[in-house]
């Protein structure tokens, strides 16, 4: 088949849209910085999708005019292409690895465009805990107060109030932590955990495209390895967020010296996530089914299920589904999460946050149901 036009054009001499104060059918001009990466792809392959947006630019380093299809072949029949250069728009994704979005930020931001960056380096309030955790300064420590963790159903008000601010940054969300919290948040918010051990599971997309010798198909391929025993990163947002959400952090003393052990396991796709709570005082099953209910009423994408959930219920959508039950035997509650972590695990997470943040309907772009089996 003959490749499509090139579909991007650069806009660096556009002036600053208004776009970010219109609803309904505005055209949003977007831009992808990291596109040749696997959270780089999802977002053009959603965003190409979304009745709202123009992308207007997809940057990755050291290309010039790549068409998309010789970087992300499924995406050829899209038409765009790659360029080291990125132009004007009125909102910039960042797929990057740790550092790299910190750095560009600033200057992104002064022109008024709004950012959603992927990446870990807005999701920290406190400065501090980017060396302890990341291993480098915060070059931008004074952007991380009013930047805002864009996980909606914790922090949707938030993000809408960024519409009208000078400067509008979300740092949406590992993938770990967005299954995890949305397993934990209803149990948080109540001050009902009082021990806390997560065992996670990460399909190998959740570590990159950049080829490493230990995510070889042989050294992955039937096999199952916890890593990060020494502190996975992801540790320290799953505590600022179960912290922020007791109010106090004598309501949750499980919530602080989290017990995080992710493991790497052969699939491609998919977060598990099972947390073993000691709650603070007795809960029923009854209980626990109620609370979880109302604390999801109106969530368009987490599902409260009956029976136990599998990653294969979300592959391919913004879908998280969460399941819960109370151990009487071990007088543990177990809080199970899954999730697609290039969807609701990255991209269409980030999509959730710009809809928001735009004033478009939550869902848009981001209908389609989970591909089976
Ligand atoms: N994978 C997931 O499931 C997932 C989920 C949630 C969040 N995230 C986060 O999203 C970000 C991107 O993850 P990914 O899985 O898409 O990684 P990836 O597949 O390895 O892609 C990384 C992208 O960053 C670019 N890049 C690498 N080093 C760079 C640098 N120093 N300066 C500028 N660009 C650079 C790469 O471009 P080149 O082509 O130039 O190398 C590529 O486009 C990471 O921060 C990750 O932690 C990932």
């Amino acid at each position: 088949m003959a490749q499509a036009p090139a579909r991007t054009r650069a806009h660096t001499d556009v002036e600053p849209s208004k776009a970010r104060l219109v609803g309904g059918n505005a055209q949003i001009r977007v831009a992808i910085v990291g596109a040749t990466g696997y959270v780089g792809g999802e977002l053009i392959r959603l965003l190409d999708r979304h009745p709202n947006v123009q992308i207007v630019g997809l940057q990755g380093r050291g290309r010039d005019e790549a068409p998309v299809g010789s970087i992300h072949a499924h995406l050829g029949r899209t038409g765009y292409h790659v360029d080291a250069s990125l132009p004007y728009a009125d909102a910039v994704f960042l797929a990057l690895p740790h550092g790299a979005a910190a750095a560009m930020v600033p200057e992104i931001a002064a022109r008024g465009t709004r950012i959603v960056d992927l990446g870990p380096d807005f999701r920290l309030h406190d400065a501090a805990d980017y060396p302890r955790w990341y291993g480098f300064e915060h070059p931008a420590p004074e952007l991380l107060a009013d930047a805002v963790y864009g996980l909606p159903e914790l922090h949707r008000a938030e993000i809408q109030a960024l519409a009208d601010a000078s400067t509008a940054i979300v740092g949406a969300p590992g993938c770990f932590p967005t299954t995890t919290l949305l397993a934990l948040a209803p149990l948080a918010r109540e001050g009902l955990i009082g021990d806390l051990v997560v065992d996670a599971k990460t399909g190998v997309s959740g570590a990159g495209r950049e080829p490493k010798p230990e995510l070889t198909f042989s050294e992955v391929n039937e096999s199952v390895k916890a890593y990060g025993l020494d502190g996975h990163r992801h540790t320290a947002e799953i505590e600022q967020e179960l912290g922020a959400l007791g109010g106090s952090p004598e309501r949750n003393p499980g919530a602080q010296g989290v017990d995080f052990v992710p493991h790497l396991i052969p699939m491609t796709r998919g977060i598990f996530s099972t947390s073993h709570v000691r709650p603070t005082r007795g809960i029923t099953q009854a209980e626990l089914r109620s609370l979880y209910r109302d604390f999801y009423a109106g969530e368009p994408f987490v599902d409260v299920a009956d029976s136990p959930v599998s990653t294969g219920q979300v592959l391919g959508s913004n879908v998280a589904r969460v399941h819960v039950t109370m151990d009487e035997r071990s007088g543990r509650i177990r809080a199970i999460g899954v999730t697609d972590n290039l969807v609701k695990g990255a991209a269409g997470q980030a999509i959730q946050c710009f809809n928001i943040l735009f004033g478009l309907p939550e869902t848009a772009g981001l209908e389609q149901l989970p591909l089976a089996p």
